[in-house]
């Protein structure tokens, strides 16, 4: 069954349809630039248009940056503020005439990364954490899915941990990969001590560069591993998550 994965992201909204048996993408992505200010009619906007590229009339899975709950945006940590209280699933359902799930963009991403990516086969308990302009996070349990978790929100040093330990922070304080992999370690280790999970899977942009990280980080216990689905996991996690709505 193909259902079109639809991923919002600060800089990019992109989509593409998936075979939810396989994981895999049908179709090359397309990408159309976020707008700006990305307020929710702004967005839909897109995602219509996206949802026209492909000539898509079946359901549809997508994912937002925010805490998302029946629906509803509940959040906006790195999002236009007048998103809260939206209901963003419904606009994107009147928008496009497609039956739409809407979802966090780390529980997609998760979501993911369990049926086909690292966390395949873990019946253990498993945090998917992505690391981009913010930190998001997913919380699996024999693969059940604790939905909403907002781990990069985390206080560490009297900070959000996401302030301290995001891609973006790496990048805007040009902190060297050792200085980067210190702040990780810290964060880590706070959500070692408080979940004791079995797998850490890191996602988002950087875990391309795992290479450069991953020899700086170290776990008590856990397992630490990265992504597999890399940038589509978003996209083919929002696919699977709406095929509950398929008849
Ligand atoms: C948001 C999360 C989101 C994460 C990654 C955080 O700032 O609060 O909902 O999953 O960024 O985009």
């Amino acid at each position: 069954m193909q259902i079109l994965g639809i991923d919002i992201g600060g800089s990019g909204i992109k989509g593409a349809p998936v075979e939810i048996d396989t994981g895999e993408m049908v179709t090359e992505r397309f990408r159309i630039p976020t707008p700006n200010p990305a307020d929710p009619n702004a967005v839909a906007d897109v995602v219509r248009d996206i949802v026209k590229n492909f000539q898509w009339k079946g359901p549809i899975g997508c994912t937002f940056p925010a805490i998302v709950r029946r629906g509803v945006v509940e959040s906006a940590a790195n999002v236009d503020k007048s998103w809260i209280g939206t209901d963003g699933q419904k606009l994107i359902q009147k928008k496009t005439k497609c039956p739409t799930i809407l979802l966090n963009d780390a529980d997609a991403a998760g979501i993911a990364e369990m049926q086909f990516g690292a966390g395949r086969g873990n019946d253990g308990v498993v945090f998917m954490l992505t690391l981009g302009t913010g930190i998001g996070s997913a919380i699996f349990n024999k693969g059940v899915l604790l939905p909403n978790t907002e781990l990069g929100h985390l206080e560490v040093r009297g900070k959000d941990a996401e302030l301290r330990a995001s891609d973006r922070t790496r990048q805007e304080k040009e902190l060297d990969w050792a200085e980067w992999g210190e702040r990780l370690n810290e964060y880590i280790a706070r959500l070692e001590y408080l979940f004791s999970p079995d797998l850490f899977i890191i996602g988002g942009g950087v875990s391309k560069k795992s290479d450069k990280f991953l020899p700086y980080i170290r776990t008590v216990h856990a397992e630490i591993v990265t992504a597999q689905l890399l940038n589509d996991a978003g996209i083919v996690g929002a696919a699977m998550a709406a095929s509950v709505l398929a008849g």
